[in-house]
């Protein structure tokens, strides 16, 4: 992709507004040699016969009558609506994510330009090879070593929710194994791509949510031991993927189990289950670091939303109490919800570590990248703050002159970061921040968002000098300590 900056930007319209506008042909934006690589990275994964999107936009005559939407879907970039549904904000905070699949400020120009020249088709010999579209692109994190299947269930057009069990599911594999990512897809007999009167991604599924985890069973059918939690499935949601030092075990013979699914209706009977996907680490993998745990931090409790007001803010703080990777940042709302940001305050640093945009159509994780996550020694506190708008001017509330309060149902709220996060003993939170130094390459007049100490020169601890002094080495052999 050929990067445009803002003055090129207007080079471009001035050249295309000119009667010479046949020089810029070599420059033009062209669907074939600009937008087409944009929807095969960020959009056709969902927008493909059989995908989620409400239309396809794969081929020219698909894509150009929609060329002012896209535009527009896209030029929203975090905000309720945008496209593709990848709310962090840009130029604020952490930005490498892994699976990101939004826009730069240059596509988003390029779509712009593009949308505003008359969609020019361009050459075909320019457009990169076509997507295949088998069974395997549902799979967005990448093909399972291991699906599971629950039981189908059928519900009809305007039932009531329905709230219960599933069937347990045997984990049949041979052998114990370490998880590297999990995704859960619903598959069901909706046409996406028919009239379906719900124009949004919840009427194209009937589960709303699954919280669930695995569990060993006994001879009589009934859970016996511990129950393991995996991510929450929910309409919308995209895979998880954890930390590569901090899999999670899923056990040979165990069950997988749940107390808590939720179905709705979509305006039309369908029939549908749900698949888990597995990914492993190779067999023989141990995890370096203690089992990753969930966040959840947040105020179930004592939420208050004003009507007919926005920029209502909810807060909470957390200490940690160990050391911590922060794996991934999960912003949980409920339809008020617009904006979630993260901060870390360790000592006088108040560091803001991610500001993402929140739909409550979509429910999304955010994975940092490995030299991305957050580092934060024990003693950080965790502030999350919630924005709510409370106002017509959010699609999703019903009825903006009710208060709201907390609760579970979806005209009540939630404030909530689901992420996940791994704890770490003092050598191993050492040894992360050394392989983040080695990695990004940093020198002393770096600064990274997200990890306080990684800069600061260490003090020798008296109860493992040698070990110390090796650390001390390596931080001076990088200029930290002279
Ligand atoms: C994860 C799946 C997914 C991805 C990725 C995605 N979309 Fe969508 N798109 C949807 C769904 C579902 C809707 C229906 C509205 C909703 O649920 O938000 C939609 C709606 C739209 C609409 C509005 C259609 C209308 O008639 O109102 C446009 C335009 C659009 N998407 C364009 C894009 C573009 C362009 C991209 C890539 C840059 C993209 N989408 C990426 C799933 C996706």
């Amino acid at each position: 992709m050929t990067k445009i900056n803002a003055l090129q930007l207007f080079g471009i319209i001035a050249i295309l507004s000119t009667p010479f506008a046949s020089l810029a042909q070599e420059d033009q934006v062209t669907f074939h040699k600009d937008i087409e690589p944009i929807l095969q990275r960020s959009c056709q994964g969902c927008h493909r016969v059989g995908g989620v999107g409400p239309m396809p936009l794969v081929n020219y005559e698909q894509v150009a009558p929609y060329a002012g939407l896209i535009e527009y879907k896209t030029s929203i970039r975090d905000r309720a609506g945008a496209m593709p549904p990848w709310y962090v904000e840009k130029g604020l905070g952490i930005q490498n994510f892994k699976n990101d699949v939004s826009l730069s400020d240059a596509e988003i120009a390029a779509i712009s330009i593009w949308a505003r020249s008359g969609t020019p088709r361009g050459n075909e010999a320019d457009a990169p090879e076509p997507l295949v579209f088998d069974d395997s692109i549902k799979w967005t994190a990448g093909e399972p070593d291991y699906i599971m299947k629950s039981n189908s269930v059928t519900k009809l057009a305007g039932t009531a929710d329905w709230w219960g069990e599933i069937d347990y599911m045997l984990v049949d594999i041979p052998e114990d194994r370490w998880v590297k990512s999990v995704e859960v897809v619903e598959v069901n007999d909706v046409n996406t791509q028919g009239s379906s009167g719900r124009d949004t991604v919840g009427g194209a599924y009937i589960f709303h949510h699954m919280i669930w985890g695995t569990a060993e069973v006994d001879e009589n059918g009934n859970r016996a031991g511990p129950t393991l939690a995996w991510p929450v499935h929910e309409v919308g949601r995209n895979a998880d993927i954890f930390d590569e030092d901090a899999g999670r075990l899923l056990k040979a013979g165990s069950y997988v189990v749940s107390d808590s699914v939720h179905l709705h209706s979509n305006g039309r009977d369908t029939n549908a289950h749900l698949e888990i996907g597995f990914r492993f680490h190779p067999k023989g993998y141990q995890p370096k670091f203690k089992d990753a745990v969930f966040n959840a931090q947040g105020n179930g409790v004592d939420i208050s939303i004003r009507g007919n007001e926005k920029d209502q803010e909810l807060h909470a703080y957390t200490t940690l109490t160990e050391h911590t990777k922060i794996s991934t940042f999960e912003p949980h709302l409920h339809a008020p919800g617009e904006r979630m940001c993260l901060e870390a305050i360790w000592g006088y640093s108040v560091e803001t570590l991610s500001c993402v945009g929140y739909d409550h159509n979509w429910v999304r994780g955010y994975a940092y990248d490995d030299d991305s996550a957050p580092l934060l020694p024990k003693g950080t506190i965790l502030h999350i703050t919630g924005y709510m708008n409370n106002t017509d001017s959010n699609p999703n509330v019903p009825d903006p002159r009710n208060w709201q309060g907390s609760g579970n149902r979806s005209v009540t709220n939630m404030f909530i970061d689901l992420g996940i996060r791994v704890t770490m003993t003092d050598d191993q939170f050492f040894e992360e921040m050394e392989k983040r130094r080695r990695n990004l390459n940093l020198g002393p007049n770096d600064h990274v968002i997200g990890c306080p100490l990684c800069l600061v020169p260490l003090v020798q601890p008296l109860d493992s000098a040698s070990t110390a002094t090796t650390r001390n080495n390596s931080i001076a052999s990088q200029g930290v300590v002279q």
